[in-house]
């Protein structure tokens, strides 16, 4: 039918959610409900998502989640035409957890079942809020993934490049860490970064010597631990000042990383897609208000329309994925119930 509404469900990392999502052909999408637990007081005390402790608290938090999606959206499960799933990549308990979750309500209801890449969910939300055509250019930012791809359908992603080591978000996370900051790093890595000098402390610039679009982010976590090392030798501690003046280095460190890289592979997209380029970008570290700042202004440079979901869709939800399962799904795409999870599917 014309009308397409998708049941999405997301386990793959620290946050459990479960979304409605509807299309009608010819109309933009609706998000008619979009539910996610976190899990960041659970994992609060270890410096880290603990994997054990994350599949535990899954398996335990879906089937509210579902029954939450479900109630907000006002669709009962009759009225559900397909369930998409994360079905990786990520921690192998967690995507455990949700594909049994939506294998049981498909074996239970006969709805079909679809297996979504948790990256092509990230990569097709700017569909889903701006619905943006393709071909596009993606990057695509968070706590485990760093990566420029050109989005030509579904199903389609070229990659361009990416970061050989740490991902940003994950670079965030540790600078945090070393700081004394609270999880998750980003939200309060920027937020220190405010009142400090990105000036004082000179972080380095990972492979912007080298033409290609890959990044590195674990050096800047080195770097940070010796200037910390070396301002406390010498001081005996940092100062509210100290701390401010090092996230605020290693922040625009970051910032110009990201902007010179999204300058060159918007170079190599436009090779041949010159009309009306687009780049869009999504993952949590999207919300870092620096960063979409510059890729804005080398967007404005080249010509080029930005594209960036709010910041609840930019971070792991389910909304996306019931999207990705959308598009798959009106392709005339779905799994059986043999779905497995693949931890280490790529894109
Ligand atoms: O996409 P996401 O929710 O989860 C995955 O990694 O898949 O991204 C979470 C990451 C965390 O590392 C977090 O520190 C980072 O996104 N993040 C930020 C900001 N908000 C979240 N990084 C920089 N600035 C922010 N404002
Ligand atoms: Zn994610």
């Amino acid at each position: 039918s014309d009308t397409l509404t998708i049941l999405g469900l997301e386990s793959s990392c620290d946050d459990t959610a479960a979304a409605v999502v509807r299309h009608t052909l010819g109309s933009a999408p609706e998000i008619l409900s979009s539910v996610v637990f976190g899990q960041t007081e659970l994992h609060s005390a270890f410096g880290g998502v603990v994997p054990e402790i994350a599949a535990r608290a899954h398996a335990e938090k879906l089937d509210i989640c579902v029954e939450r999606a479900l109630q907000e959206a006002e669709m009962p499960l009759g009225k559900i035409d397909a369930i998409a799933v994360t079905a990786g990549p990520g921690l192998i308990g967690g995507v455990i957890s949700g594909v049994m979750c939506a294998k049981g309500i498909s074996a239970a209801t006969g709805i079909p079942l679809i297996g979504v890449n948790h990256l092509a969910g990230h990569a097709l939300t700017p569909r889903l809020t701006d619905q943006i055509t393709y071909p596009y250019l993606m990057l695509l930012v968070s706590g485990g993934h760093c990566q420029y791809l050109i989005a030509s359908g579904p199903q389609e992603f070229t990659r361009l490049g990416g970061t050989i080591d740490d991902a940003p978000g994950e670079a965030f996370d540790k600078t945090a860490r070393l700081l004394g900051l609270s999880q998750p790093g980003g939200p309060s890595v920027e937020a220190e970064a405010r009142n400090g000098d990105p000036k004082r402390y000179r972080f380095p610039r990972p492979l912007l010597d080298r033409p290609d679009c890959d990044l590195s982010f674990s050096g800047l976590k080195t770097a940070l631990m010796r200037m910390r090392d070396h301002v406390v030798a010498e001081k005996g501690g940092l100062t509210r000042q100290d701390r401010a003046d090092l996230c605020a280095g290693f922040q625009q460190a970051i910032v110009d990383t990201l902007a010179e890289k999204t300058r060159r592979a918007l170079r190599i997209y436009m090779e041949q897609n010159p009309n009306q380029p687009t780049v869009a970008v999504a993952g949590g570290v999207a919300a870092n208000t620096p960063i979409r700042t510059a890729l804005m202004a080398v967007c404005a440079e080249q010509g080029a329309a930005f594209c960036a979901p709010p910041l609840a869709l930019c971070t792991d939800n389910a909304a996306m994925i019931a999207y990705a399962g959308l598009e798959r799904f009106r392709a005339g795409d779905q799994d059986g119930l043999d779905l497995t999870a693949r931890p280490r599917w790529p894109l």
